[in-house]
């Protein structure tokens, strides 16, 4: 059975949505999966300046805090972040600048890798965020495993090849449709660092 981390930031939920979403393709595919969302930076200014990122802390409070551990231990992982201005959020790119001592040790090197991401405007930088987090996976020697165009679904999805994206759907739940790429993203990871952690050692 892989053992899977899925580590995301949200800050007003679609993207921990999607987290949860892929999860539970992860578990479906027979994985142990580790939900950890990344510690927040922002001051309580910022956070209450928007309701719905107040709301979105309380609901996730017992969601634990990610650290580094939890990707040495995964056999695979899902990093999962909203576009800012084209790129991952801050607090992801924390969690991802504390791996340092892992990456220098050599620990997340043949694990497999995806990344998920979400923007307000359908062409809002989805890919280059996708992109941006990928470059972190080469320096890792992590195994990038995209969702190209693997399924019909991921068409009708949107048909993001990098990883599962969605638009943001403000007050509206985001659609089935890329709910139901998530969750192939989950399943997808979990079967691919199953085969990876199985045989690594006859590569
Ligand atoms: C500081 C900031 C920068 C953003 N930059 C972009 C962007 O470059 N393109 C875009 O389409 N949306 C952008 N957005 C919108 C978010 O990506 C979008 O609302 C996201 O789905 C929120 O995810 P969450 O609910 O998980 O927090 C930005 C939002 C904020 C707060």
């Amino acid at each position: 059975m892989a053992k899977i981390a899925i580590i995301y930031y949200s800050s007003t939920g679609h993207t921990h949505k999607i987290a949860e979403t892929a999860a539970e393709g992860a578990r479906a595919a027979g994985a142990e999966v580790r939900l950890r969302k990344a510690a927040e930076l922002a001051p309580d200014a910022a956070i209450d300046s928007n309701p719905a990122w107040r709301t979105h802390i309380e609901a996730t409070r017992d969601v634990p805090e990610a650290t580094p551990e939890d990707l040495e231990w995964a056999d695979g992982f899902l990093l999962g972040s909203p576009t800012r201005f084209g790129l991952p959020a801050a607090q992801l790119k924390q969690f991802v600048d504390q791996c340092g001592g892992m990456w220098f040790t050599g620990k997340l090197q043949n694990k497999a890798a995806g990344a998920f991401t979400g923007a307000g405007n359908p062409h809002g930088g989805q890919e280059s965020t996708l992109l941006a987090l990928q470059n972190v996976f080469y320096h890792w020697g992590s195994v990038i495993v995209p969702v190209g165009y693997t399924d019909p679904l991921l068409g009708e999805a949107g048909g993001n090849p990098y990883g599962v994206s969605y638009t943001d759907t403000g007050q509206e739940p985001l659609p089935d449709t890329v709910l139901a790429a998530a969750k192939y993203q989950g399943q997808r990871i979990a079967r691919f660092a199953d085969v990876l952690a199985r045989n690594i050692d006859d590569l």
